[in-house]
């Protein structure tokens, strides 16, 4: 198999529906040559119906990323399907969740809000930390963020998540470092997918990229963020760490 992936074993988390940018993210991975290894949150089987449209139907592990049970229990099953000297290449940490609660800002409870920060921010740690037995220098994180550098409509709350996550990045990549592992963000514009369905007022946030990107935004294509998480697993950023990679048609540079 070729691609700039080949050979490669990667793990990717947070695949529900077809249109989940995780789906294209294990898309592009498979046509590049990897493996990949699913991991789903709570309703399993469909994750496994959606991973038989990948073009090599891939296994689902069941993960809830804030369950420590699952967390120490990742690497034996990984090691179930890929053998006990199994080692993961790559990462995907496409994961988020915040409660209604946490997309209004003035009135948003720390119960809501620290739902919306250890699912979509730490659980960036989490993943990491439990995957680290079997990552190995030259290994690759990759996470999604939407670009906390500013304040956006509608998104409060799980903005700061964002802000979070962003962080977390940054300290992964300087604590990872020396092992040579490297973890690193795609900052995706606003993809139509199941998460985004849940974001009250999502229409009017995403409406920016309809004027503002000088490149231009399809809202329903998930494949471009794809390609950007498979150009950060691969070996063509060997010395690229902590770095945030916008694929958003430009809107992030645009003063106006
Ligand atoms: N859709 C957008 O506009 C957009 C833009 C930029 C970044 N992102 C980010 O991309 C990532 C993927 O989102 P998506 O748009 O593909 O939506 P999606 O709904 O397809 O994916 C979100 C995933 O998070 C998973 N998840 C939620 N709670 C979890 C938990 N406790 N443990 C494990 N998994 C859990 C869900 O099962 C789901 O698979 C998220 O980090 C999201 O914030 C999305």
């Amino acid at each position: 198999m070729s691609g700039i992936l080949a050979g490669k074993r990667i793990l990717v988390t947070g695949v529900i529906t077809d249109g989940s940018i995780a789906f294209h993210a294990a898309k592009v991975a498979q046509e590049q040559g990897a493996e990949v290894l699913l991991t789903g949150f709570g309703r399993v089987s469909l994750v496994e119906r959606i991973a038989k449209r990948l073009p090599e139907p891939a296994p689902v592990i069941e993960l809830d990323a804030t369950n420590q049970e699952h967390l120490d229990a990742l690497p034996g099953k990984i090691k179930e399907h890929w053998g006990e000297d199994a080692r993961l290449d790559g990462v995907v940490h496409s994961i988020a969740f915040g409660p209604e609660g946490a997309f209004n800002f003035l009135q948003g409870g720390w119960e809501d809000v620290s739902t919306a920060l250890h699912v979509s921010a730490y659980s960036l740690k989490s993943l990491t930390t439990a995957c680290l037995p079997l990552l190995h220098e030259g290994s690759s994180v990759v996470g999604l963020t939407f670009d906390a550098q500013l304040a956006w409509p509608k998104y409060d709350w799980m903005g700061v998540a964002k802000a979070a996550l962003e962080s977390t990045s940054r300290y992964l990549a300087r604590d990872l470092g020396p092992r040579g592992i490297r973890c690193n963000l795609v900052s995706a514009g606003p993809i139509k997918s199941m998460a985004a369905k849940s974001i009250p007022g999502f229409e009017e946030l995403a409406d920016v990229w309809n004027h503002r990107a000088p490149i231009g935004w399809e809202l329903t294509d998930p494949d471009p963020a794809g390609r950007g998480v498979v150009a950060l697993l691969s070996d063509f950023f060997p010395r690229t760490t902590g770095e945030i990679v916008h694929v958003d048609g430009g809107v992030h540079m645009m003063g106006a």
